[in-house]
């Protein structure tokens, strides 16, 4: 691609995220009906939300296989919510550009999976793509280390990947604040996600623990109630003032 369309690219892939420092919902399509997914991602939409959380998982890297480029591509095609990209699979390197090419916004790889992970960073934003890295609950911040300038998001996961529908794992929230004062210091744009078992019960202090984007999977789609009631009542609980 020419390095002016990569620029605009780019540009667009920033300007379509969520604002940084704000709270933002990124419903999870993983526990979305699949039967029904243009009918789940409109819901989504319907609320304002401007971004969907995307889990490609390979059965190798995690013990279940969920989705990958055909249904990018179809969103992609469908709708012009932000495309935000988890590869859950072993070796991410080797399809960075197929889903760059198929229609993600941001694409986020795991610190475990990925031997050269400085130059997967390069490549996403290359690409024209937001970066981001994942960490799992047992995988330390120091993982980031030489590449957190790099990135523009940090996806730390409080569930081992793999499923919808876990329990929060609350250590994933000291791990957060000492994330947030670390960008804070450094002054780097880059944005904390967080990722598993986020629910009315644990979005409070995930918020307060410094984190602003938030995956959620099972309490958009899953809940029992209509997508628009779901979020009304996650956004509820993460602003507990308001
Ligand atoms: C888990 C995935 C999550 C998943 C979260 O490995 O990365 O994005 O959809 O699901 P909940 O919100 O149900 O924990
Ligand atoms: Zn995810």
């Amino acid at each position: 691609m020419r390095a002016d369309l990569l620029t605009a690219r780019r540009a667009r892939a920033l300007a379509n995220a969520p604002r940084r420092g704000v709270l933002a919902l990124q419903p999870s399509i993983l526990s979305a009906d699949f039967c029904y997914l243009g009918r789940d991602v409109d819901a989504v939409a319907a609320t304002g939300i401007s971004s969907l959380h995307v889990d490609v998982m390979d059965g190798r890297y995690v013990p279940n296989i969920s989705i990958g480029l055909p249904v990018l591509e179809s969103l992609a095609a469908a709708t012009d919510l932000d495309l935000d990209v988890h590869l859950m699979i072993a070796e991410p390197e080797r399809y960075i550009d197929d889903f760059a090419a198929a229609g993600a916004d941001a694409i986020t790889i795991h610190a475990e999976a990925c031997v050269h992970l400085h130059r997967s960073l390069q490549r996403i934003r290359a690409l024209g793509l937001r970066a981001g890295v994942a960490l799992n609950p047992g995988t330390p911040l120091s993982a980031l280390d030489e590449v957190l300038g790099l990135c523009d998001q940090v996806l730390i996961m409080t569930v081992n990947p793999g499923f919808g529908g876990q329990s929060f794992i609350r250590s994933g929230l000291d791990k957060i604040a000492r994330l947030r004062r670390r960008i804070d210091e450094t002054g780097w744009p880059v944005e904390i996600q967080v990722d598993g078992g986020v629910s009315p019960a644990t979005i409070g202090e995930v918020v307060q623990a410094g984190a602003h984007w938030l995956v959620a999977g099972s309490a958009v789609f899953a809940a029992g109630r209509p997508v628009a009631e779901a979020v009304a009542d996650l956004l509820a609980a993460a602003r507990p003032e308001a």
